[in-house]
């Protein structure tokens, strides 16, 4: 009987303590940090570009995804696993959860700053790639009603990655194909360039 007072006292010190920085759904935030944090780490902000980071995203964006694997459209065998037993106020509980929490900054490779700044901010009219802050905003943030995830701060080395597989045609998740059009009229010198600058943006 004392055991389970003193179990009953402890849930209810955490029940109580306020949630420091914002007011994350409970279901979210417990998912986020038993589950996705493996990889993505407890607050978002995952230790390796092997996986991208969450904090800061654009709650609608992430749910997209989560959808989007959860359906096949958009194919990765792990979070094809992850996402398969979410239930649809999971997705938008971890969602809100990780949007909420704040990106840690990257770092731009100086030498790739020029011409990474050329194509976000202006595009390469020649070869028909539009600027990408048309639709990822000016800062790199997103457009967050239309669902344009951020890019700012986000692993190159995964920004890169996901530019090549929308050029291949690997990933094919974006409304009427318009990050295969863009992604395929990039070389891979230039995604390179691009994603650096972006990881470096903030
Ligand atoms: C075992 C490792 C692992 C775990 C655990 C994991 N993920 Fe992922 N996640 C990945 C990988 C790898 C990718 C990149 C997939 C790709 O390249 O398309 C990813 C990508 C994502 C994306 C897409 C992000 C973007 O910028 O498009 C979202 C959203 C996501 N994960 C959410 C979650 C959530 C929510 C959980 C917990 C329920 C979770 N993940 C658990 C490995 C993991
Ligand atoms: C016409 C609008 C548009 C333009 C221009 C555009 N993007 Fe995108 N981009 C999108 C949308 C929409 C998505 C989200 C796709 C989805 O729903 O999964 C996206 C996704 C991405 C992703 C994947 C992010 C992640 O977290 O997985 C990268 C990387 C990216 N864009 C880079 C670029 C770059 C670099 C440029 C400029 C060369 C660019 N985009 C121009 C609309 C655009």
């Amino acid at each position: 009987m004392k055991r389970i007072g003193f179990v009953i006292a402890i849930a209810g010190l955490f029940w109580m303590t306020p949630t420091p920085s914002h007011a994350a759904p409970s279901a979210g935030q417990a998912l986020a940090q038993h589950v996705c944090s493996a990889c993505h780490g407890p607050d978002g902000n995952s230790a390796t570009s092997a996986f991208p980071k969450l904090a800061g995203q654009g709650a609608g964006y992430l749910e997209k995804e989560l959808h989007d694997f959860q359906s096949g459209k958009r194919v990765n065998a792990i979070m094809q696993a992850m996402a398969a037993s979410l239930t649809p106020s999971e997705i938008r509980s971890v969602a809100h959860y990780f949007a909420h929490e704040t990106m840690s900054p990257g770092y731009a490779n100086p030498k790739l700053v020029a011409l990474g700044q050329k194509i976000f901010r202006g595009g390469l009219p020649k070869a028909g790639v539009p600027a990408c802050m048309a639709c990822h905003g000016p800062d790199g943030m997103g457009n967050e009603p239309a669902r344009y995830p951020r890019l700012a701060g986000q692993w190159s080395a995964y920004l890169d990655r996901q530019l090549q597989d929308f050029a291949q045609g690997r990933r094919k998740n974006s409304p009427h194909g318009m990050m295969n059009y863009v992604a395929s009229r990039l070389t891979p010198a230039q995604m390179k360039a691009v994603a650096s600058y972006l990881e470096g943006l903030h």
